[in-house]
C-alpha cells in the first residue's frame, strides 16, 4: 500500500550519474575523496551552515555543537519540552469535542508539528513560543521556510520558492530570531564579565553561535540565520515526513498479524518498527555529493573530478542482497545484519551524518533499556497509539504534490479512545 518499489529521479538530478548500491553509497559517505554537494540551489539558506561545511572547520562546528545533543540534553528536551507539549495537544484535542460519529479526528501533519515546536525552539534557541498564536505563527513559519530550503525538489518555479523563502525569513528573524539571539548576547556579556556562570546560560544554538562570537561574522552577517534554518528545518521536517509512513506500515502489519497489535503501545517494539520504516522511507528524495578527484570506487564505479552524484538511499536500502531477500517489505522482527544501522543509510554517514538521530529514535544501550530517552517519534507513536489511533476510514491519506519528497501533506487519523 505504501511501500515506493519503483524510485522516480526528481528532474534536478536527472543528468546526474545515479548510485544506487548500499556498498557504493556508503563508501561515497565516508569518502575524504567527496564534498557534500546537496542545497546547491537553495544555498542562500544554507550556505556555510553545519551541512555545507567540510575538514577541519566542519568537525570543530560539529564538536561546538555536540553539548546540543549530549544525553543530558536530550533527557531535558524529551521531558522538559516534549512531554508537557505532548499533554497539552491531547487535551487541546479532548477539548475541542468529537466528530458526529463521537469520536476525536485529526490530522497527523500538523498534529506532529504541533508536537514537535517547542523541542526545534529549544534547540535552536527561538524565545517567545508561548501563547497559542505565537506557537501557531512560527510554525508556519517554519513550515514555509522548510519548503524554500528544498526547493531542489519543488515541482513549483523554483526561482519564485526561493523569493517566498526569503521573505518568510526576513519575517522569521524579524519576529523571533533576532529578539532571541539580542537575549543571548546580553546573557554572554553578563557571563564575560563574570556577572553569570557559565551553566546558567542556555544550551543551544543561538548562545554556542554568540559564545563563539559566531553570531556576527565580519562581512557575513546572515551567517547566523542560515545556521538557524539548518537546525531549524531539519529537525521539524524530516520527522513529519517520515513518521506517517510508520504508522501505515503497522496498520498493514497488523492486518496480517493481529497479534502484534497490542504491541503498538509498547515504546521497544514501535522503536524497532519506527527503525524499519525509516529504512524504507527517506526524509529527502536523494543526497548529492561532488568527488574531489577522480575515483574508482571498490565495486569498479569511476567517478570523475568535480562530478556531482545523486545518491539513491531508496533502492539501496532495499537491497536484498544487503537486508535479505524481502528488503522491500516491511517485517519490524528484520535483524540487521552485523555492523549496520536497522535504519539503513536514512541517517547518513562519514562526517554529516545526522546530528539529531538520537533525539528521534532515543538514546538507549539495548532496544529496551529504560535509563534512555526514548525518542521523539517512539513518544509521539505512543501517545497516539494509546488513544486508539487508526487511519480514518473515510479519509485516506494525501500525498504531497508540491516536491517529490516521500511524504504527505494530509493524514487523517481517527483517535479512538481519547
Ligand atoms: C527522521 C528524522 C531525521 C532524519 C531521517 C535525518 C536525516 C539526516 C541525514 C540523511 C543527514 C545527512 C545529510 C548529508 O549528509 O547530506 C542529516 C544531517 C543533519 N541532521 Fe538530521 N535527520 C533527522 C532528524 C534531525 C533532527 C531532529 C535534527 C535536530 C537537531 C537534525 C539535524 C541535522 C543536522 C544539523 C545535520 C547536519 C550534520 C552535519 O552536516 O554534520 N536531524 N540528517
Amino acid at each position: 500500500m505504501n511501500a515506493r518499489t519503483e524510485f522516480v529521479a526528481p528532474p534536478y538530478v536527472a543528468n546526474m550519474q545515479r548510485v544506487d548500491s548500499y556498498a557504493d553509497i556508503d563508501e561515497i559517505l565516508r569518502s575524504e575523496d567527496f564534498m557534500q554537494g546537496s542545497h546547491r540551489e537553495s544555498g542562500v539558506f544554507f550556505n556555510g551552515s553545519l551541512l555545507l561545511i567540510e575538514g577541519h572547520e566542519h568537525m570543530q562546528r560539529r564538536q561546538l555543537f555536540s553539548s546540543l545533543v549530549s544525553r543530558t540534553a536530550m533527557h531535558y528536551y524529551e521531558t522538559g519540552a516534549l512531554v508537557p507539549v505532548i499533554d497539552k495537544v491531547m487535551q487541546e484535542l479532548r477539548d475541542e469535542g468529537r466528530g458526529k460519529d463521537g469520536l476525536v479526528h485529526v490530522d497527523l501533519i500538523p498534529l506532529i508539528r504541533s508536537m514537535l515546536y517547542r523541542i526545534t525552539a529549544l534547540v535552536t534557541g527561538v524565545d517567545n513560543v508561548d501563547t497559542p498564536q505565537k506557537t501557531e505563527r512560527f510554525r508556519d513559519l517554519v513550515d514555509k521556510l522548510g519548503v524554500a530550503v528544498t526547493v531542489e525538489w519543488s515541482t513549483g518555479d523554483h526561482e519564485q520558492v526561493i523569493r517566498d523563502g526569503l521573505e518568510i525569513r526576513r519575517q522569521l528573524i524579524e519576529e523571533f530570531l533576532l529578539p532571541s539571539l539580542e537575549r543571548r548576547r546580553g546573557l554572554v556579556s553578563q557571563f564575560k564579565e563574570g556577572k553569570m556562570a557559565k551553566d546558567a546560560l542556555p544550551t543551544d544554538l543561538l548562545t554556542m553561535l554568540t559564545l563563539h562570537g559566531d553570531d556576527k561574522r565580519p562581512g557575513d552577517e546572515d551567517y547566523v540565520w542560515r545556521e538557524c534554518a539548518l537546525f531549524l528545518v531539519a529537525s521539524t521536517q524530516t520527522t513529519t515526513h517520515t513518521l506517517p509512513h510508520v504508522i501505515v506500515h503497522l496498520t498493514d502489519w497488523c492486518k496480517s498479524h493481529p497479534e502484534d497489535a497490542p504491541k503498538r503501545t509498547d515504546a521497544t517494539f514501535l522503536r524497532i518498527a519506527a527503525m524499519e520504516s525509516l529504512r524504507l522511507h527517506q526524509p529527502a528524495p536523494t543526497l548529492l555529493r561532488i568527488a574531489l578527484k577522480d575515483v574508482t570506487l571498490a565495486s569498479g564505479r569511476k567517478i570523475a573530478k568535480d562530478e556531482r552524484v545523486a545518491l539513491f538511499f531508496v533502492p539501496a536500502n532495499r537491497e536484498t542482497a544487503v537486508f535479505g531477500p524481502d528488503a522491500a517489505e516491511f517485517n519490524p522482527y528484520r535483524v540487521a545484519p552485523p555492523r549496520l544501522s536497522p535504519w539503513g543509510l536514512t541517517f547518513g554517514g562519514g562526517v554529516h551524518t545526522c546530528i539529531g538521530r538520537p533525539l528521534v529514535t532515543g538514546m538507549f544501550n539495548r532496544p529496551d533499556d529504560k535509563s534512555g530517552t526514548e525518542g521523539t517519534m517512539i513518544r509521539i507513536l505512543r501517545t497516539l497509539y494509546e488513544a486508539g489511533a487508526v487511519m480514518d476510514p473515510t479519509k485516506p491519506p494525501k500525498r504531497v504534490a508540491a516536491s517529490y519528497h516521500d511524504a504527505y501533506e494530509s493524514f487523517p487519523l481517527v483517535l479512538r479512545s481519547l
